[in-house]
């Protein structure tokens, strides 16, 4: 059975976390638009973002991955998507200047509109009532007309994806996002924080350091790189109908792909090895992403690898880690070893959200960021005792200025959280917590490095062996 794989072979496994559309017949005319849609990304993205991921699986670059918890139909803005970049610009230029390290950038963002629930139901005032499962799925409104899930959704979040890539491209390619305008991309609302501060002085020293390019005769005419950077994009492929009717095979190379992003990924909630996400995801060969949470046990992931990678493709696999910061050290070195042991080349990338969230004295779901680093730096020792490279961040974050997460330079406090709490699903890293973040991983970037028995020579890597 495992042989015969197609865009729908998924149907026929068990699935969780799916709505129940009512509608049956509107499903059906939903899906048969959407497969006459041209798809959001092509073939070729896909496999360039692979071969950029295959050199950080190699142990040389490191993946950037962040945005929306969920993306919303009534935030939609150039605004809003521009700021949510200007972060991630700035936490890349950080980590690449300050750590002297390619970084891959990779959003949450065009397409992550559905939501894995822990509680299938919510109940307000003695009513009951589905979850709000994100935007693609059915309304965040507390009424029961809003909550029943809509196939219809899935034409607004296809057109929204839709302008989302084609602003993002304008961004990333049209001068923006050029290394001359790092100054640019501090977001005003941050300007007194002492991130805002560290920040201008590197920007200040990269300035200098393209006025010596110049002078050396590399500008942005000669060097591309100075100029534009490529942006890719990612969610996660929860919402299996609206996945497969994107899935198209690519001419070329004779390859499904998922059109709708260039990376999706594997919630912890629908990871089970003979479960239908997992199916789905064997036989398209964009980079998958796996959540990992503490319930993960060694030899179910060599299953997964088995399933999701059987050539141990670089690149193809990213295992994102959400342990807790109270789980990390258990959890993480056992998967660590077995995966080093079984020879399978992965990125690992640490996901410091998702095992920190709860529920403040109001009521707000919320992360504590002191939580958030210590996962993060408990990711970067764990592998630097198993002597493998921590090669990747996935954070929840706005470029709005938000009061979702507390903590901070800013020092958000519980009694503030109501301040400017909009997120319609978790809670999100605003910008002067994403870079006090970029700061740390690049401080334990250059530490990763300086212990490193690596070393580049053109574009291959070479190991110096310990023996
Ligand atoms: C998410 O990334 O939004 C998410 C729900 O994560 P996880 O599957 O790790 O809980
Ligand atoms: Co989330």
């Amino acid at each position: 059975m495992k042989n015969t794989w197609s865009p729908a072979s998924w149907r026929s496994l068990p699935a969780t976390q799916l709505p129940e559309y009512s509608d049956k017949a509107e499903l059906e005319r939903v899906q048969a638009t959407l497969r006459g849609y041209a798809p959001l990304v092509l073939a070729d993205q896909a496999r360039r973002l692979k071969r950029a991921l295959a050199g950080v699986a190699n142990g040389y670059g490191f993946l950037l991955q962040g945005g929306d918890c969920a993306e919303s139909f009534a935030d939609f803005s150039a605004n809003n998507i521009r700021d949510t970049f200007c972060i991630l610009l700035q936490m890349a230029v950080v980590l690449t200047f300050g750590a002297a390290c390619p970084v891959v950038k990779v959003g949450r963002l065009a397409g992550q509109f559905a939501k894995p629930r822990s509680q299938q139901t919510e109940i307000r005032d003695g009513q009951e009532l589905e979850s709000y499962r994100g935007d693609i799925i059915n309304g965040s409104e507390f009424d029961a007309a809003a909550r029943r899930p809509k196939a219809e959704r899935m034409l607004t979040a296809y057109r929204q994806a839709s302008e989302t890539l084609a602003l993002l491209r304008k961004f990333a390619q049209g001068g923006f996002a050029g290394l001359h305008q790092v100054h640019r991309w501090n977001l005003d609302f941050v300007a007194g924080s002492p991130q805002s501060q560290r920040y201008r002085e590197l920007a200040d020293r990269i300035t200098d350091t393209l006025e010596f390019m110049a002078a050396c005769g590399l500008t942005s005419e000669t060097t591309p790189q100075i100029r534009e950077i490529e942006f890719f994009t990612s969610h996660e492929a929860l919402l299996l109908p609206y996945e497969e009717s994107l899935t198209r095979m690519d001419a070329e190379s004779g390859e499904w792909y998922d059109g709708s992003a260039d990376m999706l990924w594997i919630g912890d909630r629908t990871r089970q090895p003979d479960g239908a996400h997992v199916e789905f995801a064997r036989g398209v060969n964009n980079p998958i992403g796996v959540k990992c949470g503490p319930r993960l046990a060694p030899d179910e992931l060599i299953q997964l690898l088995d399933i999701l990678n059987p050539d141990n493709d670089p690149g193809r696999v990213t295992l994102i880690t959400r342990m807790g910061a109270d789980h990390v050290e258990q959890e993480l070195p056992p998967l660590i070893r077995r995966v080093q042991h079984e020879g399978r080349t992965v990125i690992w990338s640490c996901d410091p959200m998702h095992a920190n969230t709860v529920r403040s004295k109001a009521g707000y779901k919320t992360r504590n960021f002191d939580r958030i680093l210590i996962e993060v730096h408990k990711f970067f020792a764990a592998h630097a005792s198993e002597g493998t490279h921590a090669g990747g961040i996935h954070i929840e974050m706005t470029g709005q200025n938000v009061t979702e997460c507390v903590g901070g330079a800013h020092a958000i406090t519980e009694e503030r959280l109501g301040d400017r709490y909009h997120t319609l699903c978790d809670p999100r890293l605003n910008a002067s917590q994403g870079l006090e973040l970029a700061f740390l991983i690049a401080e334990a970037l250059k530490e990763e490095r300086s212990r490193s028995t690596q070393y580049q020579v053109g574009s291959q890597m070479f190991k110096i062996s310990s023996q």
